[in-house]
């Protein structure tokens, strides 16, 4: 859509630095690698992190990359940019002249570009230093939710006091930029529900605790959760994606084993249905004289931008691209996103990058055809890296400010 912010971005790159850029995310497209498994694709990235000019840059927390851009300051602000570099079990169907030649795998969630724009952000960087160090952190296992905490347990982000992150969007056009405050993508949790019963004779049903009959009852229940239970105007989901039990026609079985997703894009919503799923399992079970044993694993909890830090990225973004450029988001994203696990323990924002060509599909992520525009790039880089100085000179006026004495802490 705005096309002078996609030539703003584009020229605040060098011709070469563009050709090199666009050229490794060929390069990661081509060759995608799983979470976990990213070995190619981090030594890749580790000589393209030192070709930036970072420094003490090394592996971390297995596939991981992290390095170091030096800011103005040696006691500067330390801010982060996050790219996540991991592939997905799908067989590409864009039949462009880079195409995965991995056999099922593809980079269909955009983070050949994730990973990319980090590298870009990094050559912005140190040319147009932050007040402070930046860390760039590339993590894998996105895809699998791991990264994230794996890479928080290292020391990689020690002294952090913002971190910056994105995701390419195809519903908005290449250009434009969501950069707000508040939810942005959803928790994703898993439950494992194990209905319980005594097997015996179909014939005979008497003699036995049928928990078919219970488990097709608490499918249902379930459902009265997000229908009952949760304010309307919060978004929730609660999925029951697998369901079995049983052998024969003949035959009661001895117990049924359902699981499912939930989803929530507040932490309060999160723990209802943590809470009422185990209610409503429970009471249904000896509602038909049944036990349930119920699990529930903490998947990645909710993205929720907080305000300040997402108005610096919102300043940032329209200092890059103008102020046309930064859209609503306007969309309700349930799925789940480990930047999340960034956000609890540091401040910052996470942003969608618009990946649309002009007239061109929104296809979505996942999908075997998916391609975010290669001027997404551009952007991507150009705002992080903004983002990143915006942070820097944000907090140092804080400290300014308090060291002052005069006001108190900006809110
Ligand atoms: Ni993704």
């Amino acid at each position: 859509m705005p096309p002078n912010a996609v030539t703003r971005a584009r020229d605040s790159l060098e011709e070469s630095e563009r050709q090199a850029l666009v050229a490794l995310r060929a390069e990661l497209h081509r060759h995608p690698e799983l979470s976990w498994k990213e070995e190619r694709t981090a030594a890749r990235l580790l000589r393209a992190l030192e070709g930036a000019g970072a420094v003490d840059v090394r592996r971390v927390a297995g596939t991981g990359v992290v390095g170091r851009i030096r800011g103005l300051h040696t006691n500067g602000p330390r801010v982060a940019i996050r790219g996540d570099i991991d592939a997905l079990p799908i067989a590409e169907a864009t039949g462009v002249p880079w195409a995965s030649t991995v056999p099922g795998v593809m980079h269909a969630c955009g983070h050949d570009v994730h990973a990319t724009w980090a590298i870009g952000a990094a050559m912005l960087l140190r040319r147009e230093p932050a007040l402070g160090d930046v860390i760039v952190v590339l993590q894998p296992a996105e895809e699998v939710g791991g990264g994230a905490a794996a890479i928080l347990r290292t020391d990689a982000l020690d002294g952090v006091q913002a971190i910056f992150g994105a995701h390419v969007d195809k519903r908005f056009a290449v250009g434009q930029v969501v950069a707000e405050s508040g939810p942005l993508a959803a928790s994703a949790d898993t439950f494992t529900i194990e209905v319980v019963g005594r097997g015996g004779h179909g014939a005979r049903p008497h003699e036995s605790a049928d928990p078919i009959v219970g488990a097709a009852a608490l499918v249902t229940a379930l459902q009265t959760i997000v229908a009952r239970r949760i304010d309307p105007a919060a978004a929730a989901v609660v999925t029951v994606g697998s369901i079995h039990g049983g052998s024969a026609p003949n035959v009661i079985p001895e117990s049924v084993m359902l699981t499912g997703t939930l989803r929530a894009m507040l932490p309060s919503v999160r723990a209802t249905l943590h809470d009422q799923v185990r209610t409503v399992a429970t009471a249904i079970a000896t509602a038909y004289g049944l036990t349930a044993n119920v699990s529930l694993d903490f998947g990645t909890p909710p993205v929720v931008n907080p305000t300040r830090e997402a108005e610096w990225a919102h300043r940032a973004a329209a200092r890059i691209l103008g102020d046309d450029a930064v859209v609503p988001f306007g969309i309700t994203n349930m799925a789940g996103e480990d930047f999340a696990f960034y956000l609890e323990k540091f401040p910052g924002a996470f942003l969608r990058i618009g990946a649309r060509e002009p007239g061109g599909d929104a296809t979505p992520a996942h999908n075997p055809h998916f391609l975010p525009a290669e001027e997404s790039i551009f952007v991507g880089s150009a705002v992080l890296a903004e983002c990143a100085r915006t942070a820097a000179e944000g907090i140092m006026r804080r400290r300014e400010t308090a060291a002052d004495g005069k006001t108190k802490e900006i809110a």
